[in-house]
């Protein structure tokens, strides 16, 4: 099965925005993570659709859109024409979330939907066969730079477990403080694609990272 990684334009640099998205465009990367905040289901706010849109006329590879926003039905529309292929609403905000994830795939764009650290699996029985992706917070959302809850593996290995279970398609991924370090074991835990934000873009050679976080989960 294909792994992917998905460096987070959250800890790009914004005053060389087209600098690096060509470097992801040119690297071993598969998506591009587009963090979006509205300072009221999370408290930080990051960016919108004018910045969205400017990203996606330069980006050659899928857009993975992850909303920490509440209420995101009244914007599935705006996403999908700012040019998301997957898009991530949390479960947490989502009191009609089988709509949702249904609307999403309606407009054309894969399903996802997010976990909190706190949230257990088991709130995805009665929807797992319903999603494209389901994204497990490794971190508490709101903020890049933050360090891995190791509690993570253990909810890996449950959501890998409930997918073969109900016989789902859908990929696991994990955002929040991966590294080198733990993306092995993330790995073995059962998930599929991989969130990294300031590891990439604060080391040194972000090409180079990127490639050797695509070669630890690809047996490269
Ligand atoms: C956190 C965001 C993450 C974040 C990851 O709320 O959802 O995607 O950008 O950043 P790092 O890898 O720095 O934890
Ligand atoms: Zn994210």
């Amino acid at each position: 099965m294909n792994k992917f990684i998905a460096p987070s334009m959250l800890a790009a640099d914004f005053a060389n925005l087209q600098r690096d998205i060509e470097m992801i465009n040119n690297s071993k990367a598969d998506w591009f993570h587009i963090d979006v905040m509205d300072g009221m289901f999370v408290p930080n706010i990051s960016f919108g659709m004018p910045v969205i849109s400017a990203i996606k006329k330069h980006a050659k590879k899928i857009m993975d859109v992850h909303l920490m926003i509440v209420d995101p039905d009244r914007y599935i529309a705006d996403f999908k024409k700012v040019g998301a292929d997957i898009l991530t609403v949390h479960y947490e905000a989502c009191p009609h979330l089988h709509r949702t994830v249904q609307e999403i795939k309606r407009q054309g764009m894969k399903a996802g939907v997010s976990l909190n650290p706190h949230t257990p699996i088991a709130v995805l029985e009665d929807i797992i066969a319903d999603l494209d992706l389901v994204l497990i917070m490794s971190v508490n959302p709101g903020f890049g730079g933050q360090s891995f809850i190791e509690n993570t593996y253990k909810k890996v290995q449950q959501l890998r477990a409930l997918i073969e279970f109900s016989e789902s398609d859908a990929l696991i991924e994990v955002d929040g403080g991966v590294t080198d370090q733990n993306i092995e074991q993330l790995l073995e835990a059962g998930a599929d694609a991989f969130v990294a934000g300031s590891f990439v873009f604060k080391s040194e050679n972000p090409t180079e990272t990127i490639a050797n976080l695509k070669g630890l989960v690809s047996g490269i």
